[in-house]
């Protein structure tokens, strides 16, 4: 069933170019248009959506995190991110025009169920985005975007979190079709670089085994932190989980640009913190900035362990090991920064000999409050 290798995490892990190229086959129709034919919502309520409130818990809430950045871009459309579990006990503002977002693997979490379900009540439609077919939450929800992922076993999820992403991307795409955001062939153009990501995918995963034997040699930190600015906060964040929940290793992530507001305080001596760096061809200077950051940690003495595109010569010169990924527009380098990080806390746990399928205390979907 592993299909020869020794985890299911790690099998999911190589199974990840064909959830994202999985979840892409069939949108789109003769003419290049996407169609998204199981988003049964009508149209016009979708051009009148005036808010989107994205609800998950865990690695399903981080690639809506993502998916934050890619709607508001391409749509225009106000997107919050909420926890399942806090959204529905704070009285949130949702109505008709809100179009709620429920990212789940499983389907089951209860948390999003009860969320899904208090938002109806309020009168807003709501679009899950789901790996599991037949589970409860497509069920209760108005529609399902399905992501292609194939089952997922290993507690820490992996596969589908590419697939949520790609699949919320989609979703963006279409609503930026139906409101005129985006011109038919800039929407094509982007579709086209997504579908180039598997290929991209396929090789972060082939350049693994670096990242494996920095992890081997890492077995005995107890304490990791993680950076990422814009679109690469989450992946930070979700570095961290993967660490906390695989190697039991307190692990943090952060908006880079939170550093001098408190977190460099906890920088000493071979603290190693990994960094997320956006492309140097990206907008706003992002990438300066963060290469800045990582010469203030380093200064202070920081390990510095850093995922930068292939030619970016300048975090080269900073960083103490550099895991590269291949070229990719801003908002697509999450499906390809996250890898290295879910390869580290993999091979990490496994070098403490701990079970990286079934962490301690931890199930695969979380069915009770
Ligand atoms: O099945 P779901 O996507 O709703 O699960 C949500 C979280 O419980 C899940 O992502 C959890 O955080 C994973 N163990 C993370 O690896």
């Amino acid at each position: 069933e592993k299909g020869g290798f020794d985890s299911f995490m790690d099998k999911e892990i190589h199974d990840q170019p064909h959830a994202v190229a999985d979840t892409l086959l069939g949108r789109t129709d003769a003419a290049g248009n996407l169609v998204l034919d199981d988003l049964r919502i009508d149209e016009s309520v979708l051009r009148a959506v005036n808010k989107i409130i994205v609800i998950a818990c865990g690695t399903a809430a981080y690639s809506g995190h993502v998916a934050k950045y890619a709607i508001e871009h391409w749509c225009r459309i106000p997107v919050e991110v909420e926890l399942a579990h806090e959204f529905r006990y704070r009285d949130p503002i949702v109505d008709e025009r809100t179009l709620v977002v429920a990212v789940t693997q499983s389907g089951e979490t209860m948390d999003t169920l009860m969320a899904v379900r208090h938002a109806r009540e309020q009168g807003a439609k709501v679009v899950s985005i789901v790996n599991t077919h037949g589970s409860t939450i497509p069920r209760e929800s108005d529609a399902v975007l399905y992501t292609h992922a194939g089952p997922e076993i290993a507690v820490a999820s992996t596969k589908a979190f590419l697939a949520q992403i790609t699949a919320a991307y989609l979703l963006g795409l279409y609503l930026a079709q139906l409101r005129g955001n985006k011109f038919p062939d800039e929407i094509a153009s982007l579709l086209d670089d997504l579908r180039d990501m598997p290929r991209k995918i396929q090789t972060v995963i082939e350049r693994g085994e670096y990242v494996r034997a920095t992890a081997r040699s890492m077995s005995d930190c107890d304490k990791v932190l993680f950076l990422g600015r814009h679109v690469g906060f989450p992946v930070a964040l979700e570095g961290a989980l993967k660490l906390k929940e695989l190697a039991y290793i307190h692990a943090e992530g952060f908006a880079a640009g939170e550093l001098k507001h408190g977190p460099i305080a906890l920088i000493d001596e071979g603290q190693p913190v990994f960094v997320v760096v956006p492309s140097p061809r990206g907008r706003d200077s992002l990438h300066s900035k963060v290469v800045s950051n990582i010469q203030e940690i380093r200064a202070r003495g920081a390990h510095t362990l850093v995922i930068a595109e292939d030619g970016d010569d300048e975090v080269r010169k900073y960083a103490d090991e550099v895991f590269w990924i291949p070229k990719a527009p801003t908002l697509l380098q999450p499906l390809l920064a996250v890898v290295p990080l879910q390869i580290f806390a993999m091979a990490l746990a496994t070098a403490k000999g701990l079970d990286v399928d079934q962490p301690r205390n931890l199930a695969k979907s979380v069915t009770v409050e």
